[in-house]
């Protein structure tokens, strides 16, 4: 594919830049010349398989494979990532004020484990800067005919106890322009977030965000770090309270294999997080019991385990890092591993 030999040819500049430095590059440039670049995108890569349609509870998208909150923060690019392939986009994490985040560096590549290791903090430009910048895209016709949902989160010094109104007020100015919201109480970089996910706390806040949505379906995104129990407590909540659904996993404070090596603070994402994010979504997909959707992510970075997530039970998958180490040619290898196993089946019938 183009789009692989294009990879070949950025991968080595952009692995030069500092991780931070590098994203802002492509994210600035898609931004910044939005027609140029998605022209070229779409030049560059051929149209994703087209018998993937599927449903994340009341979402119908063209593919189960979306892209995951955090690459694009602020929607900068929201047009061009289905020309990746991609059947659903998650921007933010939003906060209602716009905020910095940790100083930097705080975004750092384990190239040989294929893993980031990130303590950004939500930096974001804000709620109002985000639901602006969706109006615009919408009024210029150019919004992707694929759902976009918007992850969500509290400001770092909104103390917890208010919390609910930072996330309520996220909900209020996004409603009508967004097609999801995603609750994140899992972030390790916003200090207390995740005590959000303590059971009474938890149902509160979502009930009152699922109220506050109207209708607009509402995924609780989980921490891998949450022990078997805990997370079957947290999905137990979160069905109870309304949810639409659960995204697991967001990153790991942990350090499997040798991704400790970098000695730095925040959380672990890429390869190195696969066989945790696998088991925490076993256990995930166990709680919800057919409840509604549960959208897998974390260390995809080869289509084989997108498609053992979705043999697992998983509705939609969503990628990330493997994004940054595989390159923008791995949506299309998914989807195109998915659509010829799922043509090669329907050929067989299903096994007796
Ligand atoms: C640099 C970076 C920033 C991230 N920011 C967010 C975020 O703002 N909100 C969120 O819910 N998840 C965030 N994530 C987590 C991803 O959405 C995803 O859950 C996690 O990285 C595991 O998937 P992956 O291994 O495919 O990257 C971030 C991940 C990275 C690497």
């Amino acid at each position: 594919m183009l789009v692989d030999l294009a990879w070949r040819i950025a991968r080595p500049l952009l692995f030069s830049l500092d991780a931070e430095r590098a994203h802002h590059l492509v994210l600035d440039t898609l931004d910044r010349w939005p027609r140029l670049s998605g022209a070229l995108l779409r030049g560059l890569t051929p149209a994703p398989p087209a018998n993937l349609q599927t449903t994340l509870g009341p979402l119908r998208v063209p593919s189960p494979l979306g892209l995951a909150a955090g690459l694009d923060k602020d929607g900068q690019a929201i047009a061009a990532w289905p020309a990746l392939g991609f059947g659903f986009v998650e921007v933010g994490t939003v906060t209602p004020r716009p905020q910095a985040g940790n100083p930097a560096p705080r975004m750092f590549r384990l190239v040989p484990e294929r893993g980031l290791i990130n303590r950004m903090g939500f930096n974001n430009a804000g709620l109002p800067a985000l639901a602006e910048r969706i109006r615009a895209l919408r009024a210029s016709g150019n919004w992707p005919g694929v759902p976009v949902g918007a992850n969500i989160g509290k400001n770092k010094d909104t103390p917890n106890d208010l919390a609910e109104d930072d996330y309520l007020a996220n909900v209020a100015g996004l409603r009508g322009l967004v097609d999801w919201f995603t609750v994140n109480v899992s972030s390790p970089n916003t200090p207390g977030l995740r005590d959000l996910q303590e059971p009474e706390r938890l149902g509160r806040l979502l009930r009152a965000i699922v109220q506050t949505a109207s209708g607009a379906p509402v995924f609780l995104k989980l921490a891998p770090d949450l022990e078997p129990t805990a997370l079957a407590e947290a999905v137990d909540v979160a069905m109870l309270a309304g949810c639409t659904g659960i995204i697991a996993t967001n990153t790991t404070i942990s350090r499997p294999g040798s991704s400790g090596r970098l000695g730095e603070a925040g959380g672990l994402s890429g390869a190195p997080l696969w066989p945790l994010a696998q088991e925490r979504i076993g256990q995930v997909l166990r709680a919800v019991d057919g409840r509604g959707p549960v959208i897998g992510v974390g260390g995809i970075t080869h289509p084989d385990q997108a498609e053992a997530l979705l043999a697992m039970g998983c509705a939609g998958i969503q990628v990330y890092s493997g994004l940054i180490f595989e390159g923008p040619g791995l949506p299309l290898r998914i989807l195109r591993q998915l659509a010829r196993h799922k043509a090669q089946a329907r050929l067989t019938g299903p096994a007796a």
